[in-house]
């Protein structure tokens, strides 16, 4: 198993009043800020328009991977790679021509992720491990923070190591991701982790993405 280790704190949970303070408290000691996208269509809630996400983008002392839950999203992904995206994560279940927006995706100089809900299966999606960057198995319904992590979940994520074999593709979870269910994760394959509610409902957001960190590597 690779010796990896991502940790990658989601906003969703951070106060939104005072953004670029909660994003200076965890950005030295994480690799990437999990941007999450929402479009209140393809899940029933809404983060960010796209003005106020690219200023988010340009802004952050960390690159940023933004997580589009957002329906139709061929297009917005590449929008989200010209705003300065480091990596465009989008879901599966949202696109018309998966290849083409990876391809352009990258072709922008972002890395390329598909995301697949709950009920989604990596099985059918397996032809696009040859192109993408990660696969990000969603843990929980796409929508909100602070909800239990899926451990069912577990299963797809070890199938998708096992589909993705030596290709160096990174595994991402996110949902419930906390100090009791990253080791779970981990020991299933996975190797970049989401965590919102944990990070951000902590009095301390560094020290806990540095625990978070600690638990994952030991694995
Ligand atoms: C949920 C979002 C997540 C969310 C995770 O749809 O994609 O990134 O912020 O929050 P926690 O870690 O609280 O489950
Ligand atoms: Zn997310």
């Amino acid at each position: 198993m690779s010796s990896e280790i991502r940790i990658t704190p989601s906003i969703l949970n951070a106060d939104f009043s005072r953004l670029q303070e909660e994003i200076e408290k965890i950005s030295p000691v994480s690799d990437l800020l999990h941007l999450d996208i929402m479009d209140n269509v393809f899940v029933p809630n809404f983060t960010f328009d796209f003005q106020k996400a690219s200023e988010i983008i340009s802004q952050s002392p960390i690159p940023v991977d933004s997580h589009l839950m957002v329906a139709n999203v061929d297009e917005i992904a590449i929008q989200y790679a010209e705003a300065g995206s480091s990596s465009v994560t989008f879901h599966v279940e949202a696109a018309q021509n998966i290849s083409k927006t990876i391809r352009s995706v990258k072709q922008l100089g972002a890395r390329a992720s598909i995301a697949l809900k709950p009920g989604t299966q990596i099985e059918e999606y397996s032809e696009f491990l040859d192109l993408v960057d990660m696969v990000l198995i969603m843990t929980v319904e796409p929508g909100f923070g602070g909800q239990k992590f899926m451990t069912d979940m577990m299963k797809k994520v070890s199938m998708t190591k096992h589909l993705i074999g030596d290709r160096p593709i990174w595994i991402q979870v996110d949902g419930g991701i906390s100090l009791e269910t990253i080791e779970i994760a981990r020991e299933a394959g996975a190797d970049t982790f989401v965590a919102g509610s944990a990070v951000f409902n902590s009095p301390e957001p560094a020290l806990m993405v540095e625990k978070l960190r600690a638990l994952a590597s030991s694995h």
